[in-house]
C-alpha cells in the first residue's frame, strides 16, 4: 500500500521510544476483571497502538513471586511457595496468552537473572550510601521464630479501628502502616501477641527526597530540566503523591528477616532478603534484560536515553512507581525515571467490591473457559467501562447489553451489511467508485477525522473515549448506509449503488484498522473479509484502503447476541461461590497422639433440652452417654430450640473437667461444626448409630 504523505498524527510524539510495563501481578492467585481493566488491558491497547504507529517499544510484564503474599498463600494451602509461584505463573501466563495481552515478554522474579539484578541494584546503591543501616524492635513470633513485617501480622488499625489491618497497610481506609503502629497486634502464623526484638535493616531515606520529588511530579523537573508533562498525569495520582510527600516522606525497610525472597548481597545479612517492592519494580529491569537477551538487543537501550517509560498501574500500587521506585532509579542514577503512571481506580462487581478472599470475582481464566470466542467482547465491555479516573462497575447484565446494542447492533450490523449487499450485488467484488455526492464527501471527511481523535485520546491515555470514537466511525457507516438505502437504489441507479458500496467497504477498511488496538481479533476478521493486511495507523482515515475489484469473502457473525440465560446463569454463579469474610484462624499448636488419644468422645443421645434462665445462648441438657446420663451445658441456644434438639444423636468430649456454668456444673461438651456464616450444627455420624458408640 502506497504510503500517504500525510504527517505523522502522533502529536508530539513522532517515533517517540517507549518501555511499557504492566504491574507484575502476585503468583498468588489468578487474574480477575478489575485487574484487566484496570491494568493489562489499557497498556495493551496502548502499546499496539504504539506498535501500529512504528514506535520503538518494549510491553514488559512478569509475575511477581516474592512477599508475604505468596508465603501466606502457600501456608494457607498447605503447600510450599515455590509450588504457589509455579501453579499461578502458568495460569496467569496462560490466561494473558488466550486473551491475547501482547507482552513482549512474561518474566518471573524467581528466575536467576532477577535475582542477579536485583542484588547488583542493591549494591549499587549501598556501595553509594544511599541505605542507612538501623537496628530497630520489630515484633517477633517466638513459636514460629520469625520476624513479622507486612502481613505476618494484623491488628487494629489506628485510624479507622479496622480490627484486621496489616501490618503495611489498613485495606479499610488505605493508610499506610508500620507494625508498631497496630493495635493489639497479633501474628498471623501463630495467632498469638508478637513479643518486640531487635533486628537491623537496610532503609531508604525518603525523607531527603521530598525536594526533587515534588518537582519532579508537580513541574515534571528534575535538576531544572523538564522530564514530563505533568498534566498528562491523572489527577488521583498526583494527588496520592502530593499527599504522600506532604506527610512527610519516612525512612523504609528495604529488607525483611525471611527465608523467601532474593537474598541480601551482603556478608552480614544471614536470613536477610530484599523487601518485595525494591525486587519487584526492578523485575521491570530483570525481564527486559531477559528479553533482550533473547531478541540479540541491549536491554540498556531500554532504560536510558530520550526512552518514555509508562507504567500501567492500579492506584494501591501509585506511591510504589511514582515515589518509591523513582527515588530507586535516581539513587541508581544511570536510569530514565517514568515518564508517566497511569494509574486506574478500582472495578466493582455486580454492586459489591471485588474480593480474591471472598470470591466475588469474575476469574479471566474461567471466562475463557467459557468463552473461548469471545475475548473482544470482554475486552470492549471492560475499555467501556474502564475505571480510569473514578470506579466503575461491571455487570453480566451491562456486559450483554453492551454487546447486544453496540457491537452487534452497530458495528456487527454494518460490516455485515456492507459486505452481504457486495456478495449479492457483485459476487464479492468491490465495485468502481464513481461520481460522488455532497453526503458521500461529507462521509470520507468525517472517516478522515476519526483516526486523529483516537490517537489524540490514546495518547492522553483515555482510552474508553479513544474506543467510543473508533465504534463512531461503525456508526457512521451504519447512518450511512441507512440514509441511502442502496437496497432502494439498486432497482432505479444501480450505477449510484457500486458507489455507496465502494464508500462502505471503504468504512469497513478503516475499522479493520482503527479496532486494531481494542478488538485485535473482530480486526483480523474485517481484514480477512476484505482481504486487506494493513496494521500502518497512518493508512487509517484514507478513502482508498481497499481496492476496486477486490475479491471479498461472505462475512460470518461477528457478534451473537447474548442471551439472558447467560446472564441470569453467571450471576447465581457468582452468588453461589461467594464466600463470607473469615478471619482466618491460624491453626493451633501441635499435639501428640498420645494426647489426643486422652480425649474421650463418644455418641450420646439428647434426653432433656431447657433454656438457662438469663442466659441467651445456652441450652441444659441431659444426655444419655451409654456409659451415663449427664447434665452437660452447651452455647447453642441461637441456634436450636430445646424441643428441636430432643431425641437427638450427638458427638460428646466425656472427659473434659466438669465446668460451672450459670450455677450448672457442666460434666462434659457438646461438639459442634461452624461454617463461615457462624452456623452451627451437630457433628453427627452419617450412619444411624446410638449412643455409647465412640470416636476413633
Ligand atoms: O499489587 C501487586 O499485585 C504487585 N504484585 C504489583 C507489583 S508491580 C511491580 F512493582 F512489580
Ligand atoms: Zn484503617
Amino acid at each position: 500500500m502506497n504510503k500517504s504523505p500525510r504527517e505523522c498524527l502522533s502529536l508530539n510524539m513522532s517515533k517517540s521510544k517507549f518501555t511499557v510495563t504492566a504491574a507484575l501481578p502476585y503468583a498468588n492467585g489468578p487474574l480477575h476483571l478489575g485487574h484487566v481493566a484496570g491494568v493489562y488491558l489499557p497498556a495493551d491497547i496502548f502499546v499496539r497502538f504504539l506498535r501500529m504507529n512504528d514506535h520503538d517499544v518494549a510491553f514488559i510484564c512478569g509475575s511477581d513471586e516474592h512477599g508475604a503474599a505468596i508465603t501466606l498463600r502457600a501456608k494457607k494451602e498447605g503447600t510450599t511457595p515455590k509450588e504457589i509461584v509455579d501453579k499461578y505463573d502458568a495460569i496467569i501466563g496462560k490466561a494473558f496468552k488466550d486473551f491475547e495481552i501482547s507482552f513482549d515478554i512474561y518474566h518471573r522474579t524467581s528466575a536467576e537473572i532477577h535475582h542477579k539484578t536485583s542484588q547488583d541494584f542493591f549494591l549499587k546503591l549501598y556501595e553509594k550510601g544511599k541505605f542507612t543501616e538501623e537496628v530497630s524492635e520489630q515484633y517477633f513470633d517466638e513459636e514460629y521464630q520469625q520476624f513479622l513485617a507486612d502481613r505476618y501480622i494484623v491488628g487494629e488499625c489506628p485510624k479507622c479501628q479496622n480490627p484486621g489491618a496489616y501490618g503495611d497497610q489498613c485495606e479499610k481506609c488505605g493508610t499506610d502502616l508500620s507494625p508498631t503502629e497496630l493495635v493489639n497486634p497479633t501474628s498471623t502464623l501463630s495467632g498469638k501477641t508478637p513479643i518486640l526484638k531487635t533486628t537491623s535493616h537496610w532503609y531508604l531515606p525518603m525523607g531527603r527526597h521530598e525536594e526533587w520529588l515534588r518537582d519532579w511530579i508537580k513541574e515534571g523537573t528534575l535538576d531544572g530540566v523538564k522530564q514530563h508533562e505533568p498534566k498528562a498525569w491523572r489527577n488521583q495520582v498526583i494527588g496520592q503523591c502530593m499527599s504522600w510527600i506532604d506527610g512527610g516522606l519516612h525512612s523504609r525497610a528495604m529488607t525483611r528477616d525471611l527465608d523467601w525472597g532474593v537474598k541480601v548481597p551482603l556478608p552480614n545479612a544471614e536470613g536477610k532478603v530484599l523487601y518485595v517492592w525494591l525486587d519487584a519494580p526492578i523485575g521491570y529491569i530483570s525481564a527486559t534484560k531477559q528479553w533482550a537477551l533473547d531478541n540479540q538487543k541491549n536491554w540498556e537501550d531500554y532504560w536510558t536515553g530520550d526512552r518514555k517509560l509508562i507504567h500501567f498501574i492500579g492506584k494501591d500500587n501509585i506511591v510504589f512507581h511514582a515515589v518509591i521506585f523513582p527515588i530507586l532509579l535516581k539513587d541508581h542514577g544511570d536510569l530514565i525515571l517514568p515518564d508517566n503512571v497511569p494509574a486506574s481506580e478500582f472495578l466493582n462487581l455486580e454492586g459489591d467490591k471485588l474480593s480474591t478472599s471472598r470470591n466475588w470475582a469474575v476469574w479471566l481464566h474461567e471466562y475463557l473457559q467459557s468463552y473461548p470466542d469471545k475475548a473482544d467482547e470482554l475486552k470492549y465491555v471492560l475499555t467501556s467501562i474502564a475505571p480510569e479516573t473514578k470506579d466503575s462497575e461491571f455487570t453480566w447484565k451491562e456486559y450483554q447489553t453492551r454487546i447486544n446494542s453496540e457491537l452487534a447492533d452497530i458495528l456487527g450490523n454494518f460490516v455485515n451489511r456492507a459486505l452481504v449487499l457486495t456478495q449479492k450485488y457483485y459476487g464479492g467484488l468491490v465495485p468502481d467508485m464513481g461520481k460522488m455526492t455532497v453526503e458521500d464527501q461529507s462521509v470520507l471527511n468525517e472517516m478522515a477525522a476519526i483516526p486523529q481523535r483516537i490517537s489524540k485520546l490514546i495518547y492522553a491515555y483515555k482510552f474508553r473515549e479513544a474506543q467510543a470514537e473508533a465504534m463512531n466511525l461503525a456508526r457512521l457507516g451504519n447512518k450511512y448506509l441507512a440514509d441511502q438505502e442502496p437496497w432502494k437504489v439498486v432497482k432505479t441507479d444501480p450505477e449510484r449503488v457500486k458507489t455507496i458500496m465502494h464508500i462502505a467497504l471503504q468504512i469497513t477498511a478503516n475499522l479493520s484498522i482503527v479496532l486494531q488496538p481494542f478488538l485485535p481479533e473482530t480486526a483480523r476478521k474485517l481484514s480477512n473479509f476484505l482481504n486487506v493486511h494493513t496494521a500502518d495507523w497512518n493508512d487509517a482515515g484514507r478513502p482508498d484502503i481497499v481496492q476496486a475489484g477486490t475479491q471479498t469473502r461472505e462475512p460470518s457473525i461477528l457478534f451473537p447476541k447474548i442471551e439472558d440465560d447467560i446472564v441470569t446463569a453467571e450471576v447465581e454463579k457468582l452468588k453461589s461461590t461467594v464466600m463470607t469474610e473469615t478471619t482466618t484462624t491460624p491453626q493451633k499448636e501441635e499435639v501428640s497422639f498420645d494426647d489426643f488419644s486422652k480425649m474421650d468422645i463418644r455418641l450420646g443421645t439428647i434426653l432433656e433440652a431447657e433454656k438457662v434462665e438469663k442466659a441467651d445462648k445456652l441450652l441444659k441438657l441431659l444426655v444419655d452417654t451409654g456409659l451415663d446420663k449427664r447434665t452437660i451445658v452447651s452455647g447453642i441456644a441461637a441456634h436450636y430450640a430445646p424441643e428441636d434438639v430432643i431425641g437427638k444423636t450427638v458427638s460428646v468430649l466425656l472427659n473434659l473437667a466438669p465446668r460451672k456454668i450459670r450455677g450448672i456444673e457442666s460434666q462434659g461438651m457438646i461438639l459442634m461444626a461452624e461454617d463461615a456464616e457462624g452456623n452451627l450444627s451437630f457433628m453427627v455420624p452419617e450412619k444411624g448409630f446410638n449412643a455409647g458408640g465412640g470416636i476413633c
